[in-house]
């Protein structure tokens, strides 16, 4: 081979692999409602090592935005809806936020590229409590972001439900934004243009699924469809595809057909209802994944999709108003390790590894007495109070734990008291019903969990401080 051949196929191969590059890699949101939170340092190593490199967090935490430090995860920051108020009446708390939570990491090395606005702000439940503060709140902040001299690095958006749009003919081409906030939404898009923003939208097909019993399911998935939805000249197999481009008809129809769309969340959980498992998580996550690195996007918009996955970790201390599956949308279990393979990096080589030095418990359980009978008339009561306070969410018809007998019910809530409040021996003495074993009562389908202990770094701090304590005034007592 000549040096004339040999450099051409090397000017060949470099522009290929720019041609790959911008598949940006998927994100995931770091949700932190836990009743003990995974070491955020352990987390970003689990992350890394995963393939993951973007994160979406839902406030401004600062041991994980210290976590972060120099790792070059792309970080999307996000702010509360309790703030909104706040950040909309004031400049000043605007500004507060911005320098504190913002430039300050931004200076110290973490890669802040998003500042997300609020949490699904319009969503129908929140009963039109924030639809007068979510736009002035991001006007505010991004006059801030512009003021420190950060708005070419550091966009801000806001992650909004698909129920913000809505089409006329159930056809993608029928898409336009919901009547009832229609202008507000038109003056929202019209601000993220000027501000070259992205618009951030969450896709949920789980919900289409579990709010209509007779959705398809198939089309639920990535895959073939039996009944593929066709929209004039473009076939649709997906519900991911048909929905996103409804958006992309509302934004075009109302003059913004380029406006950047981000997927802020989208995902499967793994209990707490009928179609809620492991197996359709993994069927969805890993088909979204395809859908992703196949770099085709969707028939509206062609090229990189850029998407976060929901969610990381297991959140029990998530409201479950929408459903019990609520606490169960983690690719990975609350103590961080992967509930099922996923290959981020290519279709068919799972990459995702468990979180490392996580320290647990012990070997403890706290289970239904023996000699208990089952019609104590305590039982009621007893269950209501651990489930109402702790996490029964696996219980429910065809879930992990569905198949439990009676007793195993009652074990599986008290353990779950008795875990949430660290194995503290007055948290499993539910009257006469009760007793703490060393034996694992989980079966084949349903794991009764030990909980990590977070306290033991905490506890050390202290102890700490007062050997230090007791040391200067045991040096004082005998020097003077
Ligand atoms: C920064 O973010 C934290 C965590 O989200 C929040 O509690 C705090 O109020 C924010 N600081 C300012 C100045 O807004
Ligand atoms: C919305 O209203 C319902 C019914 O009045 C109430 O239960 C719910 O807590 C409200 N939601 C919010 C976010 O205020
Ligand atoms: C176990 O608890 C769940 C949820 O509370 C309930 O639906 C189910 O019927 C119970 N099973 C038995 C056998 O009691």
């Amino acid at each position: 081979m000549d040096v004339g051949v040999a450099k051409a196929t090397v000017t060949v191969l470099i522009c290929w692999m720019c041609l790959v590059v911008p598949t940006r890699g998927v994100g995931a949101n770091w949700g932190t409602q836990t009743s003990h939170p995974l070491p955020p340092r352990s987390v970003v190593d689990m992350l890394k090592q995963s393939g993951f490199q973007k994160v979406k967090l839902f406030d401004a935490d600062g041991d994980i935005l210290n976590a972060l430090k120099k790792t070059g995860f792309e970080v999307m920051v996000g702010i509360p809806n309790d703030m909104l108020s706040t950040l909309a009446d004031s400049t000043i708390a605007a500004q507060d936020f911005v320098s504190k939570n913002v430039s300050a990491y931004v200076n110290d090395g973490v890669n802040i590229r998003y500042v997300a606005v609020g949490n699904e702000p319009f969503l129908e439940t929140s009963n039109g409590s924030f639809l007068k503060t979510t736009f002035p709140a991001l006007q505010n902040i991004q006059s801030s972001v512009i003021k420190v001299g950060l708005s070419s690095k550091v966009k801000v958006t806001i992650p909004l439900n698909a129920a913000v749009y809505e089409s006329s003919t159930s056809l993608p081409s029928g898409g336009d934004f919901r009547s009832d906030i229609h202008d507000l939404m038109v003056a929202i898009v019209k601000f993220l243009s000027d501000n070259g923003s992205p618009f951030t939208v969450n896709i949920y097909p789980f919900i289409s699924l579990y709010n209509d019993h007779n959705f398809p399911i198939d089309f639920a998935f990535f895959g073939e469809s039996a009944s593929p939805v066709v929209d004039g000249n473009v076939q649709y197999s997906n519900v991911f595809d048909a929905n996103h481009d409804t958006l992309v008809w509302a934004l075009q129809k109302n003059g913004y057909p380029n406006l950047p769309i981000i997927v802020g969340e989208v995902g499967w959980p793994t209990d707490g209802d009928v179609n809620a498992n492991p197996m359709n998580a993994q069927k969805f996550n890993q088909g979204m994944m395809n859908h992703i690195l196949e770099g085709k996007g969707t028939p509206l918009r062609p090229g990189p999709i850029n998407a976060y996955l929901f969610s990381l970790i297991d959140e029990d201390e998530k409201s479950i108003r929408p459903g019990n599956f609520e606490r169960h949308w983690g690719i990975y279990t609350y103590d961080g390790r992967p509930k099922y393979q996923l290959g981020l990096k290519s279709p068919n080589s799972g990459s995702l590894v468990a979180a490392k030095g996580i320290q647990y418990l012990d070997k403890k359980w706290c289970v239904m007495k023996g000699s208990a009978k089952l019609n104590n008339e305590q039982i009621p009561a007893s269950v209501s109070y651990a489930c109402d306070r702790a996490d029964c969410t696996s219980l429910g018809y065809q879930t992990s734990c569905g198949s439990l007998d009676e007793r195993g019910n009652l074990s599986y809530a008290f353990n779950s008291y008795f875990q949430k409040n660290d194995q503290d021996l007055i948290a499993c003495k539910f009257p006469g019903l009760s007793e703490i074993t060393d034996k694992d009562p989980s079966t084949a389908t349903c794991k009764f969990e030990i909980m990590i202990d977070v306290d033991s770094a905490v506890c050390w701090n202290v102890v700490g401080w007062w050997l230090l304590i007791l040391a200067f005034l045991h040096y004082h007592y005998y020097a003077f």
